[in-house]
């Protein structure tokens, strides 16, 4: 048990000064697991960005703590795993490349080589781990970022769309991390998959009604 606690009170956040939700509030304890449902444009990437710290809560306020102790945002990078269809991969660079690249990027260091030879053949990839980003097909793009957001074995993994272009192999590699995951530490899954969402004990169900609807 690692102790980590999220604690979430009263998020909004505003797009063009229009709330897209708002009074929000939840706290998530590792071991545990949250769904983030709603229908398209409901706001689940846009929450799941702001618990990630990748874009700030118009007000309210995202913390994260050990045993009591505020976790800084600095070091949530290497706390946190994150899978999205937004994330980019570098297109000209090989599979392997792009994972030291990525990692070199989020903890200023590359993982050891045995580390990243157990999550490419985590999610398959091994074989194909020479050749460039930009010949694989969206399921493996898909794959490598699992491998990515796995490398430094997050206490907290976010996946936003957690099995888009994924084949039922890949499916069952995901479910999987997120069955290990969610005994380790903390697992958010934004999705309108009620399958993707039964895998998780709480949930967020975002109604829309924040404002955004046009
Ligand atoms: N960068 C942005 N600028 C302006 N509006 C935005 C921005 N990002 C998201 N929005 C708006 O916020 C709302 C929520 O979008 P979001 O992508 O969070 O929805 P979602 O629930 O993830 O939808 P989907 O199921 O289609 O992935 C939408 O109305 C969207 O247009
Ligand atoms: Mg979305």
């Amino acid at each position: 048990m690692n102790g980590i606690r999220l604690q979430v009170t009263d998020l909004r956040r505003d797009f063009n000064r229009r709330p897209v939700f708002q009074g929000i509030s939840f706290a998530l304890d590792a071991p545990g697991s949250l769904a983030v449902t709603g229908l398209n444009g409901a706001g689940k990437s846009t929450l799941i960005k702001v618990l990630a710290g990748a874009i700030g809560p118009t007000t309210g306020t995202v913390a994260y703590q050990r045993a009591g102790v505020p976790i800084e945002i600095d070091a949530l990078r290497h706390e946190l795993g994150f899978v999205s269809p937004y994330l980019n991969l570098y297109d000209e660079f090989s599979a392997e490349e792009n994972l030291r690249l990525l990692s070199r990027i989020r903890s200023g260091n590359e993982p050891a080589s045995v580390t990243i030879e157990r999550r490419m053949k985590q999610v398959n990839l091994w074989n194909r781990r020479h050749d460039d980003v930009g010949t694989f097909s969206s399921g493996m793009k898909q794959r490598l970022k699992y491998a990515f957001a796995l490398l430094h074995e997050p206490t907290v993994l976010m996946l936003d769309e957690p099995t888009s272009n994924l084949d039922a192999e890949g499916i069952a590699v995901v479910e999987a991390i997120v069955a290990e995951q969610k005994e380790r530490g903390i697992l958010i899954v934004a999705t309108n998959d009620e399958s993707e969402a039964a895998w998780c004990t709480a949930r967020v169900h975002l109604s829309g009604s924040g404002g955004n609807k046009r």
